[in-house]
Parts: C-alpha cells; structure tokens; sequence
C-alpha cells in the first residue's frame, strides 16, 4: 500500500466535505427561517464550514456569527482551524471566547464560544444584539448549558414580535446536532425546518473482547488492557491509525507511557505485519491538554508511522480527526452526577451508553471501512450500558444555572421551556442552596447578593466566600484561592508518570514543607501560599519545577485571579456594593470567610477518623490521603472541604479546619427550608399569607441539636 494515498488529499481539504456540496442550499435555509435545524454525520463539516459560508453570503454585516460548544477544546482547536482556512490570525476575524480566555477582537466575525460564555452574555445583553446569527452546535451532547440556551432563545425569541427586540434585523437561528433527536428540535422551534447533509459512512465491524464484564463496573483495570489491544491492532491490522478511548488525563498518560515502553520493543521486520508500517506515533488528547500539543493531533504523520490517539470522549463527536480506522473502546466514560449519597455533583467514571459506543466506533469509518475493538463483553454491554446517555440537566446539581433564570427574569422556573425537564426535586434543591446562599429571598427573588453572585463563573460556594471576602476587605487572600480552585490539579505526581517512587518521595515532601509554610495545616491555605510564593519569586517557572509544581496550572491562576479581580472592581464601583466590618482574630479572618461559603459542606469528627457531614445528608466521610491534614485527622473535631471523591468509601478533599462557633449560626440554614415548601415559590404562586404562616413555622423550630464541643 502506498503510504501518501492512505492520507488522501480529500480528507484535508475542505471542498471536499459532505458540507459542500450543499452551500447555496444551506445559506439559502438560514435566509428564508428564523430558526433552522442541520445535522449531519460528524466529520461532515458543518462547524468549521456553516460559519464560513454565512461570513461570505454576507451575514456578518449586520453583527457577528456566534457558534457554541459545550467543550473549550473544541472552542480553541475548531477556531484554530477556521482561522488557517480563511487565512486571518486567530484572534482577529475569527476568534474564540472560554471561561478565562477571551481571544477575540473588535475585527472578530465569527466567535467560536463554550455555551457557558453565551449564556453569560444573554445575561448582560438579552437580544444578543452584537450577533446576526447564532449556532448551537453539538446540540446532541444534551450539555446543562447548551439545554438551557435552547430554552431561553426559545423564549426569548419566538413568535415574530420578539424576533427582532432590541435588534436591527431578526436574530437566526441554527441548531446543529449529529444525529438524532431532529424532530424534537425541529418540533421545539415551532416545527422549523431541518437540513440533513446527507453522511457517508462506511460500514465499521465491532467485536466484544472478554477484560470487562458486568462485575468490573469500578474497576479501572482496563488501562492496561487498551494498551494490549492497541498494540495488537499494530501488529497485525494492516495502515491506518488507531483512536483509543479512556476516560481521563491521568489514565491516558499512563497508557501513552506504557504504549511508549513497550513500542520501543517492536521489532518491525518480525513483529508488524503490514511491511509499509515502521513507526508508531502515540499522542494523547484531553481537554486540559496544552493547545500547540492538541493542534499536533491534526496533523498528518510522517509516511510511515501509524498515528495512535489515546483520547478522552472529546473525540467521540466534538472533534474530527482525520485517518483514523481502528478504535479501542474502554466502554467508559467519566461524567458529572448529582449523587443523592452526599448530595453534591461529582466527576465519576461510569459506563458509556449503546449510543455512544456505536458513535464511538464510527469514528473508524468516516473514509473507508473500519473495526472497533471493544475490551468489555456482550454481556456488558446489556447489563451495564443503558440504552442512550441521560442529558446532564437531569443529573447534575442547577443552583448556577437556576440563578441565572431568576437574574435574567425567568421566575417560573419549572414552568421553564425545558427539551427535557429536569425533576421537580432538583429544581426544588437549587432553589434551596440558593436561598441557604441568601441569593435568593423566601418569594424566590433574587436578592442583591444574589445579583452579584452571577457575576462570577464559579461555583456558588466559593463566590460567597469571595464576596464576603471583598466586603471585609480581604479580597487578596480569597481571590488566589478561587483562581487556585478553578485550575486543574497544581501538584505534580511523578509515581504516577513515570512509576518512580523516590521520585514520588520527592514531590511529597516538597507539597507538605508547603502546607507547613502556611503556619496551619490546611489545603485551602497551601493553595493560597503556593500562589503567592510563585508570585513573588524572581524565576516563577524554576520555583514551580523545584517544588514539584506545574507550571502552565500556576500561569492559568494568575491569570484567573487578574479576571477575577476586574469583576470584582466592576461590582465593587456600583453604589450599594455591600461592606462590613469584622472585630475577630485576624489570623481567623481567612478562614472565616471561607465558612460563609462552605457551611454547606461542613464535617464533624464522628468515630476515629470518620468525620459525618453536617447537611441533610449526614454521610459518613474520611480525609483523602491527599490532603495535607490526611495524618492529623486526631486533632480535628469541625472541618469544611471543597469537594468529594467516591470511591467504596467517600473521600472529602481540600480540607480546612474550623472552629464551631463560626459555623453555628449558619448551620440551621440548612435545616431551616423544607424543599417541598420552596415548591410554591418554584411556581410563583407565592402568597402573603403563605409567607407569614412560614415564618410563624420557622420562628418554633428550634436549630439542629449539636453539641457545642470544640477542642480546636
Ligand atoms: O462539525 P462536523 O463534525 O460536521 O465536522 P467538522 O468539525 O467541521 O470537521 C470537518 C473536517 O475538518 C474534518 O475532516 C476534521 O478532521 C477537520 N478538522 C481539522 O482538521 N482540524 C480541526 N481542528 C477541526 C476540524
Ligand atoms: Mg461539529
């Protein structure tokens, strides 16, 4: 087989997408409806073409082309793409816009953004005026974000004389969506029409390996198994490239280190069947990957060498890549849930539904015929794997995105135009966090708290604790600590790359000597210190390699923390920005602020080393060995923590010691609200006499019956 017609000129050029063929149609379609809905196999072209072609039928005269994705990756890479093909520089004409990194510029005309930035822009500019033509892409991934935008521009902009508030010419419209649910969309926009570009697929033939069945649920032994499976496919399949799925960062760096090991045995004259294979390129792809790493993903490899991507399921739809005609399907996913055990979301892996892993599998087959190797079994597959992915707003936790309706004036939040309606009971719970947060009132309004509260993209608790903060002017020590929280993990563990332990020893005692520097134990405060030493050092990059740091994390925090910052300024320059003042210890002041926003997650020490939650929940939790107070759990009586971890048991990370007395008054908040009570405010049926009866209710209970016991 000759190695330069296996990457044809066909699959990098884009007149020769199944887009093409369709233009003046499709620029035609957006003309003539408000709102229009295409789908198409992916890899057919619609996200990096659609936009180009609206930009040259003349759609950008009157505002910019706006296209969300529900992932940043996808944002970046497609932008970057884009911008290549209609030859400008990122930034300028084309742009992309994601929490904490705007590149964009007055001369952008097509904005590739995550659904979360638009919809903060709704928030400050409910007609998107700056917009001619909005695109909800990957409609399919059924995001929390992307699900509630259909809802509110549904709202917003149906029926013709909404269409043009606040606008020179009507908004458009298109929803994008692989495969799947047209008619549902179609019917949701007032029965708007549908364009299908028609696909091709080639037919991809799947078989069922024997290393997962039914009981290995929570095993993550299957690393190794992908890595066995992948070098197979090397070894006897004949050219063309393999996409691995796995389900995070770390496990895909260890299989990328273990196909490395291992691929340095090969001996191509004895061990690789197809004589035109010599090499083996092995890249890995996840969402918090450098960029110029990502971009490398695209291209082409050298004649020769079969080009193996071990990805996240980022690849599964979000992103193309060309040549690809083996997969390896771990049969998991990692996902965020709401877990009713200890009532907060978390990121768990979990298997992947029947429709994602055919999806997966037929990424081979985009060009030619291709095979899917699944490591789980059929059985597996029927008992394990449901039928189709539940979409995540009916499972994650809508405290941020409920504050954003009730801010943008949607008080009927369950009577919401939802595509699918998220429980009763999940919408009643948000309600309740929001009203423990004082962002809303008891009639379910938003407070001024609350109004400052949406301004920040961060989750509720550390936003409260921000602006506690910023009212006692100690804005400098929690605003690093929320930037620290929003980066992915700082501190580097080589055991886990590199499989060495001394190495290991190392960068342990570098982490603790950091949290000892702080004075207390105390992961919030280590955080805040590593930020500040970095800081002020003179070589901020060999300060982070010697402490066992990464880097590009630190560089990401100072720069979140300098966004931060200029919201905050922003709020702070309006006339009631609230202010206050504080008589304690000084030393505490930190910690305190934190407990303005974290009493949701307050522990007490039960038994031994099992601390009990303080919430409704009252789960039973343990110390993470992670955490830098994981050994000095015997001195701890009162702790708040920033997260969880479920394993067989549940693990809180991030831990701060607290006093009981900081958290007392605030403790009967969380026992206070009945949900089912909140569910007449939910509706806005609200009455005044409903509110005094309430009241009355409240002013008999007596607080939660927790001994004062504080050895701290
Ligand atoms: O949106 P859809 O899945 O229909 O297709 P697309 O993302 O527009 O991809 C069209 C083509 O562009 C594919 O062949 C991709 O491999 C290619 N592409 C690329 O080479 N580099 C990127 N960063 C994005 C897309
Ligand atoms: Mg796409």
């Amino acid at each position: 087989m000759a190695k330069s017609t296996r990457w044809s000129v066909e699959e990098n050029n884009p007149e020769h997408l199944p887009i093409c063929q369709h233009k003046d149609e499709l620029v035609q379609a957006v003309k003539t409806s408000p709102f229009l809905v295409v789908t198409g196999e992916t890899g057919s072209g619609k996200t990096t073409q659609l936009p180009q072609y609206l930009c040259e039928a003349g759609f950008c005269k009157d505002g910019k082309i706006g296209i969300t994705q529900p992932r940043r990756v996808a944002a970046i890479t497609v932008a970057q793409r884009v911008a290549q093909e209609m030859q400008c520089t990122l930034g300028k004409e084309v742009g992309y816009q994601v929490r904490f990194d705007d590149c964009t510029s007055q001369d952008t005309l097509v904005k590739y953004m995550t659904d979360g930035c638009l919809l903060r822009e709704i928030l400050s500019d409910s007609s998107l005026s700056q917009y001619s033509v909005v695109i909800l892409d990957e409609v399919h991934e059924r995001s929390l974000n992307t699900d509630i935008l259909l809802g509110l521009i549904k709202k917003i902009f149906s029926g013709s004389s909404k269409i043009t508030r606040g606008r020179s010419s009507p908004l458009k419209v298109v929803v994008m969506s692989a495969t799947l649910e047209t008619d549902k969309l179609s019917a949701f926009f007032s029965d708007c029409p549908v364009f299908t570009i028609p696909g091709r697929l080639f037919p991809v033939c799947c078989s069922f390996g024997s290393a997962v069945g039914p009981k290995d649920t929570e095993s993550i032994g299957y690393v190794k198994e992908v890595v066995k499976v992948a070098l197979d496919i090397h070894g006897s399949e004949p050219a063309g490239d393999i996409l691995v799925f796995l389900t995070g960062q770390t496990e895909i760096e260890r299989a990328c280190d273990l196909l490395f090991e291992k691929a340095e045995c090969i001996d191509y004259r004895f061990d690789v069947q197809d004589q035109t294979v010599d090499g083996i390129l092995i890249l890995p792809l996840y969402g918090s990957m450098p960029t110029d790493q990502q971009r490398q993903i695209f291209q082409p490899p050298p004649p020769g060498i079969r080009k193996c991507v071990v990805a996240t399921n980022i690849a599964a739809t979000s992103l193309t890549i060309n040549g690809i005609k083996y997969i390896v399907d771990s049969g998991f996913v990692k996902q965020l849930n709401h877990n009713s055990r200890v009532g907060m979301d978390i990121l768990e892996v979990v298997p992947i539904s029947q429709s994602e892993a055919q999806q997966r599998a037929g990424r081979a087959g985009r060009t030619s015929i291709g095979k899917c190797f699944r490591i789980y079994n059929k059985e597996f597959w029927e008992k394990c794997m449901p039928e189709y992915t539940i979409p995540e707003i009916q499972r994650t936790s809508l405290t941020a995105v409920i504050l954003t309706l009730k801010c943008l004036g949607v008080h009927d939040v369950i009577r919401f135009p939802y595509l699918d309606c998220p429980e009763e009971r999940f919408i009643l719970e948000a309600l309740k966090q929001l009203y423990q947060y004082d962002a809303i009132d008891r009639r379910g309004k938003v407070t001024h708290l609350g109004e400052l509260m949406v301004e920040f993209p961060l989750h509720p608790s550390l936003t409260r604790a921000v602006l506690k903060a910023a009212a006692l002017g100690c804005q400098d020590l929690l605003l690093p600590l929320a930037a620290m929280l929003s980066v992915e993990n700082i501190f580097i563990r080589p055991g886990l790359l590199f499989s060495q332990p001394e190495k290991q020893k190392e960068a342990d005692e570098k982490h603790s000597a950091l949290a000892a520097k702080t004075g207390s134990m105390n992961d919030f405060a280590r955080l805040l210190s590593v930020f500040q030493l970095c800081k002020s050092s003179d070589r901020p990059s060999a300060w982070c390699k010697e402490n066992w740091i990464h880097w590009r994390a630190l560089k990401s925090a100072f720069s979140i923390e300098t966004q931060l910052r200029e919201i905050l300024l922003r709020l702070q320059q309006k006339k009631d920005f609230p202010v206050e003042t504080f008589d304690g210890n000084k030393s505490e002041l930190f910690r305190r602020c934190l407990c303005t926003g974290y009493f949701t997650n307050v522990a007490r020490r039960s038994i031994g080393k099992v601390f009990c939650t303080m919430d409704s929940h009252g789960s039973m939790v343990h110390i993470h060995p992670s955490s830098s107070l994981f050994d000095q759990e015997a001195e701890l009586n009162w702790v708040i923590f920033h997260d969880v971890l479920v394993t067989s048991r549940v693990y809180i990370r991030t831990v701060c010691p607290i006093r009981y007395e900081w958290v007392k008054d605030l403790l009967p908040k969380l026992h206070e609200v009945d949900v089912y009570e909140l569910s007449s405010v939910a509706r806005e049926e609200v009455t005044e006499e409903e509110v005094k009866r309430w009241e009355t209710k409240e002013a008999a209970k007596r607080p939660p019956d927790v001994c004062v016991e504080d050895a701290m």
